[in-house]
């Protein structure tokens, strides 16, 4: 029976053949591949040195020297060069190698080598080669090894995640998502998933997307905290991930329409717990990927020095402080806006506060007039909200937002009427203050903003496998 590598319900099809077979277009595996070699990944070659064993992926690159055959292959887990001389393989391999077009899917059978030379160590002499599907001449795979621009690259992004650079941040993204829940995960926070069809705003009126609700209008939810807010006080220690909407009409390196935002909240949790909770947190999702994902940070030539210093305690600036350094900057020239306090910080602003410290900075105490209703005022001084903005180095700005919330219920009620907010949807979370109201705080990551910073990235489109942005939501 021959093997069916991509379609697993056509191969469950052709066992059973009384089964008519849905239309197929899983392309014929041939069967003088089987068994011929054990079936290994390229970032597992190293166990198999000295070995045969049969590799099934694509070909990325096909250098030819007469004679002698140079094809990169890749399987999603690497790329590693083979080596094919015309007098060491079979003739039909040889053919079936030379001139093979870029992206054929291929499943190739080679002994591995090692090599000092070779960028993973090893190399791949090439005993047998299946075509599984030709990429035509005629109508060539588009993104060649040459530059193309981000546009071209965006438009063919379903293609453009293969490249090895691609890939990597893919791979890089997969860990921080992993690490961030493992961090609650095994510190006794429960999860607990919102709803993303919402009837009411959490993060302002502006930026809500409108969805009709069989007649009723609801919106895709801006972050999952007024929900959470209801499971902390069930169950204390929560946190939500998943995707998160914001009609944003900015066009800046750092905003998409839809992205994915991880958030604990804890019960009788106050700003200085939050603080150092967002500290070990970070930290951990810092180490993690210096640890597990250090291949891939060198595949996108990200300096793991930077990454290494990231560990607790992480400075601590107040917003009056942040302002005061802020206006120096300007003075000093670093700045071409004046900073006016009261205001929350341009981008700008956050992209020079965040340079000037080698830990992400922890900016806390804004004009509770620039943040959210739900924030707690500082009793210390009540124009001030208990919140925090976590702004990562080297200019990446803001990655964390989160603060303590209203626990009192005139107040939460008179915030929600001052900021003309539809009563009627947030009765349910009054009743959170009605009923056993404690202090408690939590915050919000954007996965993408921090991919971004871990992988010193100048955009935030490439931190997710298909950005959604003011402009683009193709493919
Ligand atoms: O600061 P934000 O708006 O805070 C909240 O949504 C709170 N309700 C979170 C909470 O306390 N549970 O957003 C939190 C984070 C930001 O720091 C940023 O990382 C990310 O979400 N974020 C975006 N990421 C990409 N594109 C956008 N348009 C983003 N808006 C926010
Ligand atoms: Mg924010």
């Amino acid at each position: 029976m021959s093997e069916d590598i991509t379609n697993p319900a056509a191969q469950a099809a052709s066992a059973a053949p009384q089964v008519p077979q849905a239309e197929s277009v899983a392309p014929q595996v041939p069967v003088a591949m089987q068994a011929t070699a054990p079936v290994a990944t390229i970032a597992t070659l190293g166990q198999h040195e000295g070995q045969s064993v049969t590799l099934r992926g694509w070909l990325y690159n096909l250098r030819e020297s007469g004679k002698l055959l140079f094809p990169i292959f890749r399987d999603g887990t690497g790329t590693i060069q083979g080596v094919a001389h015309v007098k060491s393989v079979p003739p039909a391999v040889f053919d079936a190698l030379k001139g093979l077009t870029q992206e054929s899917s291929v499943i190739v059978t080679g002994k591995v080598r090692a090599d000092k030379r070779a960028p993973g160590g090893y190399e791949l002499d090439v005993l047998d080669i299946e075509v599984v599907q030709r990429v035509p001449e005629s109508a060539p795979y588009p993104i060649t090894l040459k530059e193309h621009g981000v546009d071209f690259l965006m438009e063919h992004r379903h293609l453009w995640v293969r490249s090895p650079r691609q890939s990597a941040i893919l791979r890089i993204r997969a860990e921080i998502m992993r690490a961030a829940a493992e961090y609650f995960d095994s510190n006794g926070f429960i999860r607990t998933d919102p709803p993303i069809l919402t009837p009411a705003a959490c993060e302002g009126t502006s930026t809500l997307f409108p969805v009709d609700y069989f007649g009723d209008p609801a919106y895709l939810t801006q972050s999952g905290q007024l929900y959470i807010e209801s499971t902390a006080l069930a169950l204390g220690k929560v946190y939500s991930f998943g995707p998160t909407f914001r009609a944003e009409k900015s066009k800046t390196r750092r905003h998409l329409t839809e992205f994915w935002m991880i958030e604990p909240e804890v019960a009788y949790c106050d700003l200085d717990g939050l603080l150092e909770l967002a500290e070990n947190f970070l930290s951990h999702i810092v180490q993690s990927v210096l640890k597990n994902r250090a291949s891939e940070l060198a595949v996108i030539g990200r300096d793991p020095t930077k990454l290494q210093a990231i560990c607790p305690p992480f400075p601590r600036l107040t917003y009056d402080k942040a302002a005061e350094m802020l206006n120096q900057a300007h003075k000093d020239g670093h700045l071409e806006a004046p900073f006016e306090y009261g205001n929350d910080f341009g981008s700008p602003d956050e992209t020079w506060l965040s340079s000037q410290f080698d830990r992400p900075v922890m900016v806390h105490r804004y004009p509770a007039n620039v943040k959210a209703f739900y924030m707690e005022p500082d009793p210390l001084d009540p124009r001030l909200a208990l919140c925090v903005d976590v702004l990562a180095p080297e200019g990446y700005g803001e990655i964390i937002g989160g603060s303590q919330r209203v626990s009192s219920y005139e107040l939460l009620s008179s915030r929600i009427e001052h900021h003309k907010l539809p009563r009627e949807a947030f009765e349910w979370y009054l009743d959170l203050r009605r009923y056993g109201s404690v202090p408690h705080s939590g915050f919000g990551m954007g996965i993408e903003r921090a991919v971004a910073w871990i992988c010193g990235l100048d955009h935030v489109r490439e931190t997710i496998p298909f950005a959604r942005t003011l402009h683009r939501i193709y493919p």
